[in-house]
Formats: C-alpha cells, sequence, structure tokens
C-alpha cells in the first residue's frame, strides 16, 4: 500500500493574498446585512471578520516587515508606509466596530475603509508578497 501523496502546502504569500480577497467578500457581506437592516448577527459576524484582519496585521509586522525593511531604504520607506496603513486600518475597525453596535454605518465610513484596504493590499501584493515568496516563504 503506498502512503498518500500530501497535498501541496499554500505558501504563506499565498495565504495572505487570499486574506485579501477573503476580506474584502466578507467586508461586503457586513455592509450588505446592515443596508438591508439585518443587524442581528452583525456583531458576531463584525467580530470574527475584525480578529482576522488584526491577526493578518500582526503576522505581517512580526514575519515580514522586519526582514523586508532592512534590505534597502526603499524598502525600509514602504515597510514604515505599510505600518502607518496598519495603524489606520485599526483606528477604522474600532471606528465601524462602534457605527455597528450603534447600528447605524456611515457611507463614508465604509468607502473610507474599503479604499484603505484596496490600496493596502495593490502595495503588499506587489512588493511584499514577491519578496516573500523570493525568500522562501513560499
Ligand atoms: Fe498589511
Ligand atoms: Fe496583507
Amino acid at each position: 500500500m503506498s502512503a498518500p501523496i500530501p497535498a501541496p502546502k499554500a505558501s504563506t504569500a499565498e495565504h495572505l493574498r487570499t486574506d485579501h480577497v477573503e476580506f474584502s467578500d466578507r467586508f461586503a457581506d457586513v455592509c450588505g446585512r446592515a443596508r438591508t437592516g439585518d443587524w442581528r448577527d452583525l456583531d458576531d459576524v463584525w467580530g470574527g471578520f475584525s480578529r482576522a484582519v488584526r491577526e493578518h496585521l500582526a503576522f505581517e509586522e512580526r514575519e515580514l516587515f522586519p526582514a523586508y525593511a532592512e534590505r534597502d531604504a526603499d524598502n525600509h520607506a514602504r515597510v514604515e508606509r505599510l505600518r502607518a496603513e496598519h495603524d489606520e486600518i485599526r483606528r477604522r475597525l474600532d471606528e465601524l466596530g462602534i457605527e455597528i453596535q450603534l447600528k447605524c454605518i456611515r457611507a463614508s465610513t465604509i468607502d473610507a475603509f474599503v479604499a484603505l484596504m484596496k490600496r493596502h493590499a495593490e502595495t503588499e501584493n506587489t512588493y511584499l508578497y514577491p519578496w516573500a515568496e523570493s525568500r522562501g516563504h513560499a
């Protein structure tokens, strides 16, 4: 009897890229529930979403940013910007959490969060994750 062939492990960068897509889908679900007045489970849904985003940010800060920033001045500057965006994402999550508790999410808060997440994901997908793959985080 031959041993089962293990499924190929998805790379760290692949996981992180998938997270970006999932965050966008899950946030669209949150907004859809708010728009239709479906607030019943939104606190729980929001709690899970917010936790997943915060874990993603913490992982990048711990596992990727320090070594990436070390390479040269451009990378260092990029990580400074990414860290500032992480802080802004956390502030926006807090803001959205409060609005959800109050059962009133402002369109401007949603738009700002979507734009921020999109811009941030594009930078990481273009610069940080290809570097991670080349470093063997693949
Ligand atoms: Fe990030
Ligand atoms: Fe990310």
